[in-house]
């Protein structure tokens, strides 16, 4: 079976299958803000909000009608497989196509010179989102990146034990397999029920199995199979306490919902900028504990006099400068709707659907209903439905592009991952078409 059987990738293995007046006021703004380049008119056309509730913002079309135009994605599909990988807003990436034309001129100058220099602007930009000190932050390609970083760099003995869950990302659970066999290392694997009966009893798992010989405990800050969000500062604290070191998994949660260092409370970050960020893709983020910098070592390798200095992580030879110094615009796209807003938009339309299909026969919602517990991904399994096959459907008779996702012996079904630009009328045509499909009980040849 392919390692990563998430989110459409390639497998060798398995080929492709408000009122009128408050809305003319807000949207006139934010049009044309979107449309030009102009990111502080931007800004001020949200605050025409008037400082309404974000729950309450959350159910305004208008709004949301208006930051759709910010995306040039393709209308004739409905993308419900966001948590893969997502789009940015043209903003972004214009910049970023401006950026890859600069570095063209004179790459040696452009890049070296003018570029580079601005990554401390993205790196301050990303500390503050983060809550964290700019010497803290390094900006990597990706999560995998930002993680592996960390898992292959720490100093640990034959026999030591790392303790994570059997739900968490397949590469970085590939990654601690490898020092296994390399090293000798022990990594436990925790199973647990989706949805859990709480938060506390994630804490007590962990708890649970912590031995003399536990070093690390490496938790995702929400999963990326049915958006199960952990409680991560009690899980950290409680770890801290013993001395284990914490690393966590954010690829999914940076700029999904809001939140900041001083809520996890964790040693290791990492997380994908190309994902909730709607940053270009190729763009990730590391955060390290400014004390256990000096204790992990680079992927790729760093002279001595680096050795506490976070940009260390960033050595890693010639490279584009294009994405990671656009992300600067993604982060500003992302403040100018709100965080907030944000994250409430996504439990609407989470729950517009899976409300809507609960009550048909087999259909199980296995992400919590707990807001502190999920935001943005949704995940549905029907009783007697293969998923693959079910995917498959609702792509060649609806165009509705999604993600099966399989915890071998525990459960399956579709990952439901809508966007800042998904609008009601393609949530409801997802509803349509699994209500009918379901309703007659096979998928039809
Ligand atoms: C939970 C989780 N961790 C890590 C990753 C790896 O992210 P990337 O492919 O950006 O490196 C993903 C990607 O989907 C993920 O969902």
């Amino acid at each position: 079976m392919h390692p990563y059987p998430f989110d459409n990738r390639p497998n060798p293995a398995y080929p492709d299958p408000m009122d009128r007046r408050k809305f003319l006021a807000s949207s006139a703004g934010i049009l044309a803000a979107f449309q030009g380049d102009s990111l502080a008119r931007a800004q001020s056309a949200v605050a025409s909000l008037g400082g309404r509730p974000a729950d309450t913002v959350a159910r305004d079309e208008d709004f949301w009608f208006n930051i759709r135009h910010a995306f040039t994605v393709d209308r004739n599909m409905i993308n419900l497989n966001n948590g893969g990988v997502a789009p940015s807003p043209k903003i972004v990436m214009d910049t970023e196509i401006r950026y890859l034309e600069m570095e063209n001129l004179n790459p040696s100058y452009y890049m070296w010179q003018v570029l580079d220099p601005g990554l401390e602007t993205v790196r301050r930009r990303l500390a503050r989102t983060f809550g964290a000190d700019p010497e803290e932050i390094a900006i990597t390609r990706n999560a995998s990146e930002a993680l592996e970083i960390v898992q292959l760099g720490m100093n640990l003995q034959r026999g030591d034990e790392v303790l994570t869950t059997n739900q968490d990302y397949p590469r970085m659970i590939t990654t601690w397999q490898q020092r296994e066999r390399r090293e000798g290392i022990v990594l436990k694997q925790i199973k647990f029920p989706v949805p859990p009966p709480s938060m506390d009893y994630l804490v007590k798992i962990f708890e649970d199995a912590i031995t003399p010989k536990t070093k690390v405990i490496h938790i995702c800050h929400i999963t990326n199979r049915t958006g199960q969000i952990f409680p991560v500062k009690k899980i950290c604290q409680m770890a801290r306490a013993r001395g284990i070191e914490t690393i966590v998994d954010g690829a999914h949660a940076f700029a999904q919902f809001p939140f900041t260092h001083a809520d996890l409370d964790c040693d290791y970050y990492g997380t994908s900028l190309h994902k909730w960020v709607l940053a270009p893709i190729g763009t990730g983020m590391l955060y390290v504990r400014k004390n256990k910098i000096p204790t992990i070592w680079p992927m790729m390798a760093a002279p001595d006099s680096m050795q506490d200095n976070i940009r260390k992580f960033e050595e890693i030879g010639t490279h584009p400068a294009s994405q990671r110094n656009a992300i600067t615009e993604a982060l500003n796209f992302h403040e100018s709707i709100g965080p907030e807003r944000k994250a409430e938009r996504f439990r609407y339309l989470r729950k517009r659907w899976s409300n809507a299909l609960r009550p048909l026969p087999g259909v199980k919602i296995l992400n919590s209903e707990d807001p502190e517990q999920s935001c943005a991904i949704g995940f549905v399994s029907v009783e007697g439905f293969d998923p693959g096959k079910l995917h498959d459907y609702l792509w060649s008779k609806y165009r509705i592009w999604t993600t099966t996702v399989t915890t071998p012996g525990e459960y399956s079904g579709l990952r439901i991952t809508p966007n800042v630009y998904t609008t009601l009328e393609e949530v409801d045509t997802f509803i349509e078409a699994m209500t009918k499909v379901i309703k007659r009980g096979s998928i039809p040849a």
